[in-house]
């Protein structure tokens, strides 16, 4: 039995991943929350025919005696994997970290609920800046005393998604795509984003010039800003963030019920695993938290796995980001534990 929740489930990434978990044969019951029309979207989901069970939650109408919490605990009771895309999206001209004044005090009272009704879940983190959102989450779990390390997770899967299409497209045959993995590291904007293209399981030819390879490392790291250009304030990657979500999620809950060796880059704590501390030693810093490929197990990480040999430009690509993620990490863990 597997319940899984989507928190912001009526908004652009999340009613495309809430149809994805509901075509999911793993997932038994889906409870959905927004704070607009998820009796809607869960009633329409509901008519697919696939096992799950699908709820819909609201916050409680103006006026109810019924605390301001009571639709999200209804959503969350008994979950085991969390899903948050809650918040809003960028437009042209903004950056991720645009969005932390609003999406930051959102993610701050979802980790409160999933804190105090589903402490064990699995919370896999979409809401931007993915930077800074996950340490909220951890802070927000560690001020209630339920952070698990293990289960905190920054979805970045969507890099590694951009840098399979990228990397077939630049081999000009896109059937290699499924061939094609790439693992993606550092965190989940612009510059922070580090595609090790060395470790491409199709190899790039060694005839390709720098320049062409640079190009390549900038659309992976900006490929976010393609879609918010295209769609013209109407927002960012919504269907192809749901498929790179669902992706993430079928494979957490495959770990969490026992398939082993499944090995994804996600954005997570790194001081709380050994594989982690080795990490920060080969990196000179000891920064908290980092996309590295993580090896999942029925607990969520069960171990961090080395960064595996870097070419020299992908290891100033690391340096580069280090000061960025730093001062992103640093907001968000300040935003909880010295709020202004
Ligand atoms: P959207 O605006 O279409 O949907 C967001 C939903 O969140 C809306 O339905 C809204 O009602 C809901 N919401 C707002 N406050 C809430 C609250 N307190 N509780 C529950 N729900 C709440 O936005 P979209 O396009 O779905 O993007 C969502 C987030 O995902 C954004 O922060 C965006 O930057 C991020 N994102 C992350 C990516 C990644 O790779 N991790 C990729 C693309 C987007």
């Amino acid at each position: 039995m597997v319940k899984a929740v989507v928190l912001g489930a009526a908004g652009g990434i999340g009613q495309p991943l809430a149809l994805l978990l509901k075509a999911n044969p793993l997932v038994t019951e889906l409870s959905l929350y927004d704070i607009v029309n998820t009796p809607g979207v869960a009633a329409d989901l509901s008519h697919i025919s696939t096992q799950s069970k699908v709820t819909g939650y609201l916050p409680p109408p103006k006026g109810s005696d019924l605390p301001a919490d009571d639709g999200l605990k209804k959503t969350l009771a008994g979950a085991d994997i969390v899903v948050i895309p809650a918040g809003i999206p960028r437009k042209p001209g903004m950056t991720r970290d645009d969005l932390f004044k609003i999406n930051a005090g959102i993610v701050r009272d979802l980790a409160t609920g999933i804190a105090t009704t589903c402490p064990k879940a699995a919370v896999l983190v979409i809401s931007n800046p993915v930077n800074s959102t996950v340490p909220i989450v951890a802070e927000v779990l560690k001020k209630h005393g339920v952070f698990d390390p293990k289960k905190v997770f920054g979805v970045t899967t969507l890099d590694v998604v951009r840098a399979s299409t990228f990397v077939a497209e630049v081999l000009g045959d896109l059937s290699l795509v499924s061939k094609v993995s790439v693992p993606v590291v550092g965190g989940h904007s612009g510059v922070t984003i580090i595609p090790l293209l060395s470790q491409s399981t199709v190899p790039l030819p060694s005839s390709l010039d720098q320049s062409t390879v640079d190009a390549l490392i900038k659309r992976i790291q900006f490929g976010g800003d393609e879609v918010v250009k295209a769609k013209d304030g109407a927002g960012s990657a919504t269907l192809s963030m749901a498929y790179a979500g669902a992706l993430f999620a079928e494979n957490v809950i495959k770990a969490l019920k026992g398939a082993t060796g499944i090995v994804v880059p996600t954005y997570v704590n790194l001081s709380a695993h050994e594989g982690g501390q080795v990490i920060q030693k080969e990196l000179g810093s000891s920064i908290e938290y980092f996309s590295v490929p993580v090896t999942l197990g029925p607990n969520g990480v069960e171990a961090i796995n080395s960064l595996g040999s870097l070419s020299s430009h992908e290891q100033s690509l690391i340096s580069a980001a280090l000061p960025e993620l730093q001062e992103s990490i640093t907001k968000g863990v300040q935003f909880i534990q010295a709020p202004k």
